[in-house]
């Protein structure tokens, strides 16, 4: 073993345990998570009379009704809802959302609250499936047997209602997705779906499951029950948020996409399981369920979502308008500042701020309180409505003309308390805090003689809390052209001109990709910023994205986004452009942000989004080896062990595919090739890192595979064992057709797949023959060219000396361990579909259809390779006379499948594999058997 050997595997298990450790810390550090818990009294219905008369999966699922206990009765009589949990999820997840929406409609124990008794609105009847925990992320068929399931439930809860009832479901993780399976259905009212990875499967090891993607993808564009994804951000680490991001529709259907950062009232990042039951999103999908109960059209429904789960990125329905009496005379005219401060307001006033010159847009802040009935859930009196007025004489005391002036901007924007972090660890925000952010364009005055105009402000309501701020600020934009080159290693400082109610910043030249993250730091002129009425807040908005960061002294903040990422096609968007609005009342005195990459935060977010290549790139490199030990035993030398050809591949191949990888990650390939960056020049790094990582991770893997057969060779060695070489054993033939029948009938082929890698390595770890003493076996492999052509065969053989055939079962057994360490890495990529198998027999039994799992064929060459390589000593993957070219050639094609594909679509690497083990069973192992003399065949058969 070479010294470059082990440098290699210790530099990339250095480099994976950094890559760990970044991308374990980037959760907390880009985006931490303030959730409250949840609390209820539960209890779950079984269904019972949904049985098998209903669906053929009643034994392996159940269906139960969820009752809020001492609230509500167990009769079913309001509007349904079914929750579709997720992979290894429970139907009691159910119960954050169910408890809440049952302690929202009842204001006590029976008695409907009069928020709701007044609108005739109905309770919500909450079912939910129980799939017994079953691992649907990683197989196809699980995930159809689940919308099967489903698809009756629905069918049977309707039969409970009155005819025409429709029903909303709700999907956690990749319960969104058999959700979305169940379209089109004229039944499902709405779907709420939450972390659930719509735009890309978490795990692309199967098919089916890419089918059943494609198909999906088909109901997102054009089917038209409306959909709403909720989506956890950063502090997601189960599945990239990128994934759950809806796609953009052709036809007008509702697709709303929410990111949990940038839900109001929220405004936090969720983790995975949390997403069902933080409190601040379990209460408002509790709310819109139970408001979308009482509409029937798909627009408004729509609106409903829109307005209970609302993200500042739709400008409210302008229905929410009305109220406005744009005829009510003024209170009291003050004539004000050009900033209009109050500071826990007493009376109720109107007060005019005079238009000045050359201001184009006004904007008000209100916390705790509300305007144009835009506020916090919980919301102090306190209220504002603002108009534009207009008079003949700039003298306010004339009575002057006003009109309403419609916002352009009505959101709510986190109240940030001084001096605690944002979000609050364990609590996160309050229903009482929010600032009402409004933002209306002043429209321009046609003539200066005109006379004087001002914009009024009412404050009403007004109980000695809260406090509103507004002013103009001139609609200036501070627009600089950085680029991330720029941004490499040292600071950018972008100066923020003057203090400001609302400033600007674009960078429409900076990457914005889920890869890159850029620290951003807050200089002030002065340190003590403190009780401030709106410390300096920054927001980032990415196209269906938005993060609230606050601007503090001792904390960097980590710009990031979710828009553009690896293997999501993104046509609507451009990768470029960072939008940052800073929000302050203008006391502190923010000079400059400065702005630098950061390599932690990229380090761990390209470690979470691409240790899924890892397998897919092994099996190449792995493939590769096999492809050069084969060159070398084709041109007449002896096959080099695993070691060998894996220090051969790291110094002769390995230098040109870095180069190779670097320049291919500049081509604009689809997003489905290579590490899915479509030729983003800033990553083309990437590539070469993860193949020399992955390099060094199969060498490490061939240590480990070495260190656990030592044991059993000194064993082997020992006891003495000899092969049985004595002729084909008669029963091979047999166990094969055992092994059909169990296949076919019950074991999926995963486990076959399994067993044949313990056989061969039990093989390969009793098997071990000694060195040959001969001197050739001492020539160093290297020295043969792998790419040299053949050399002419020598006609007539001379008899097998004893060297010769100690050099052929050396060679025997180095083509064994080849081939084990190439099954060792397609482990990995049937691992999942076992673990599922597992699982579904610890909970449904044998019983359950295993459909797709059955086919002997594909583990067939495996199973003759191996029991081949069980009883043969010979050489037995020698060129054999009859190929026409040597089929180590076609080892090339999975070799660039797994380079090019294997990232993304991981079973293709498996697919082509499985073409040349069945091409070496038929060309090289086959005759073998069927040709009886295998013994003479290799080294002494006549050519
Ligand atoms: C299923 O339940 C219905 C109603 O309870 C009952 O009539 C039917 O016989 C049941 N079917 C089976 C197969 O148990
Ligand atoms: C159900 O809907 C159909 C078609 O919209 C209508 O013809 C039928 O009368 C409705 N039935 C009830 C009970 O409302
Ligand atoms: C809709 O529900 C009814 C029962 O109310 C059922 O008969 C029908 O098959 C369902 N349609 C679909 C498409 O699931
Ligand atoms: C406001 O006043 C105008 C004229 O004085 C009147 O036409 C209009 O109907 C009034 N609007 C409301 C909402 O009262
Ligand atoms: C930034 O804002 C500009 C102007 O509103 C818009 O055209 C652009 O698409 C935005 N970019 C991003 C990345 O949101």
């Amino acid at each position: 073993m070479s010294r470059i050997s082990y440098a290699l595997g210790a530099v990339s298990l250095f480099l994976v345990a950094i890559v760990y450790k970044a991308a374990s810390e980037t959760t907390s550090s880009l985006s931490p998570q303030g959730c409250r818990m949840s609390y209820m009294s539960p209890s779950y219905l079984l269904q019972p009379h949904f049985n098998s008369s209903w669906t053929h999966l009643a034994k392996r699922y159940s269906l139960s009704l969820y009752r809020e206990v001492g609230w509500e009765s167990n009769e079913p009589r309001g509007v349904p809802v079914l929750f579709i949990p997720g992979n290894a999820g429970s139907s009691h997840q159910i119960r954050s959302i169910a408890s809440s929406a049952a302690r929202q409609f009842y204001s006590s124990p029976y008695t409907v609250s009069p928020e709701f008794s007044s609108r005739s609105l109905k309770p919500l009847d909450f079912y939910a499936v129980e799939y017994n925990e079953d691992l649907s992320a990683f197989h196809g068929p699980t995930i159809e047997a689940e919308t099967t399931y489903a698809a009756s439930a629905i069918s049977y809860i309707l039969s409970l209602y009155p005819a025409n009832t429709t029903i909303i479901v709700m999907g956690h993780s990749m319960g969104g997705i058999v959700a979305t399976s169940l379209l089109p259905s004229p039944n499902i009212s709405a779907i709420i779906t939450m972390s659930t990875p719509h735009a890309l499967p978490p795990a692309r090891f199967d098919r089916r499951i890419a089918a059943l993607y494609d198909r999906n993808h088909a109901a997102l564009m054009y089917d038209s029950t409306p959909m709403l994804s909720l989506c956890g951000g950063a502090g997601d680490l189960m599945i990239p948020s990128e994934a759950c991001i809806l796609p953009q529709p052709e036809t007008p259907v509702y697709r709303r996409t929410v990111f949990s950062s940038a839900l109001e009232g929220c405004w936090t990042s969720v983790g995975h399981q949390v997403m069902v039951w933080c409190h601040q999103v379990r209460w408002r999908v509790a709310r819109a369920a139970l408001e979308m109960g009482a509409v029937e059209s798909m627009g408004e429904l729509g609106a409903i979502l829109d307005r209970w789960l609302r993200d500042g990125q739709t400008v409210p329905h302008v229905s929410s308008l009305e109220g406005l009496d744009v005829n009510a005379t003024l209170h009291e005219i003050l004539p004000a500042e050009r900033i209009l401060a109050l500071h826990k307001p007493t009376e109720a006033r109107t007060y005019l701020l005079p238009v000045p010159t050359g201001a184009t847009n006004f904007v008000l802040y209100l916390a705790g309180g509300s305007i144009l009935s835009m506020k916090p859930r919980s919301a102090i009196p306190l209220l504002a409505d603002v108009r534009i007025c207009t008079a003949s004489s700039p003298s306010p005391s004339e009575t002057p003309q006003c009109n309403s002036l419609a916002p352009r901007t009505l959101e709510l924007i986190p109240d940030i308390a001084p001096g605690r972090p944002f979000p609050v660890p364990h609590e996160g925000v309050d229903e009482s805090q929010g600032i009402v952010h409004f933002e209306a364009v002043v429209p321009v005055m046609s003539r200066e003689s005109d006379g004087a105009r001002w914009v009024a402000v009412s404050v009403s309501g007004a109980d000695g809390r809260g406090w509103v701020m507004g002013g103009f600020v001139d609609n200036q934009v501070t627009e600089k052209a950085y680029s991330i080159h720029d941004m490499l290693y040292k600071d950018v400082s972008i100066p923020i001109d003057k203090p400001s109610l609302q400033t600007e910043v674009r960078l429409p030249q900076l990457l914005s990709n889920a890869l890159a993250v850029y620290r951003v730091t807050a200089v002030y002129s002065s340190q003590s910023c403190s009780d401030v009425r709106l410390p300096p807040l920054l927001r980032h908005t990415s196209p269906s994205e938005a993060h609230f960061h606050p601007l503090t002294h001792d904390r960097p903040v980590l710009l990031h986004a979710h828009t553009a990422a690896p293997f999501i096609p993104h046509p609507a968007f451009s990768d470029r452009g960072v939008n940052l609005t800073i929000f302050s009342s203008g006391e502190c005195e923010l000079q400059a942000l400065r702005i630098r990459l950061d390599w932690w935060g990229m380090l761990g977010r390209a470690g979470a989004r691409y240790w899924a290549a890892a397998p897919g790139w092994a099996v190449g490199v792995v493939i590769w080896s096999i492809f050069l030990s084969w060159g070398i035993q084709d041109v007449g030398g002896p096959v080099p062990n695993v070691s060998e050809s894996l220090s051969i591949f790291t110094r002769a191949v390995l230098p040109s595919m870095l180069a190779v990888a670097f320049f291919a990650s500049f081509l604009p390939l689809p997003v489905d090739y290579l590490l899915g960056n479509s030729g983003e020049a800033f990553f083309s790094p990437i590539a070469p890192t993860l193949l020399l990582m992955v390099t060094g991770l199969v060498h490490v893997s061939w240590w480990l595979l070495c260190v656990l057969m030592w044991p059993l060779s000194r064993v082997g060695r020992m006891t003495g064992r000899q092969r049985d070489d004595s002729g084909i054993r008669k029963n091979t033939l047999f166990s094969m057709f055992l092994i059909f029948i169990l296949v076919f009938l019950i074991i999926p082929w995963q486990v076959a797949f399994l067993g044949c890698w313990a056989i061969h390595f039990f093989t390969c770890a009793t098997h071990t023959p000694p060195p040959p003493l001969a001197p050739s076996s001492t020539t160093p492999p290297t020295s043969v060219s792998p790419t040299s052509r053949y050399p002419p065969r020598s006609r007539s053989p001379p008899p097998p000396s004893a060297a010769q055939t100690a050099q052929t079962h050396l060679n025997a057994h180095h083509h064994n361990t080849h081939l084990l360490l190439l099954m060792t890495w397609l482990l990995p990529l049937v691992a999942p579909v076992l673990a599922v198998w597992v699982r579904t027999l610890a909970t449904a039994g044998l019983t359950t259809p295993f459909d797709g799992d059955h086919s002997f064929w594909t583990v067939a060459p495996y199973l003759v390779l191996v029991d081949f390589a069980s009883w043969t000593r010979s050489s037995f993957l020698q060129r054999e006379d009859h190929e026409f070219v040597s089929i180590r050639w076609f080892w090339i094609p999975p070799a660039l499948v797994a380079f090019f594909w294997g990232a993304y679509w991981t079973y293709e690497v498996f697919d082509w594999v499985w073409i040349v083990a069945c091409l070496m069973v038929v060309i090289r192992v086959g005759p073998k058997y069927w040709g009886g003399a295998y013994w003479s065949s290799a080294s002494t058969r006549s050519r």
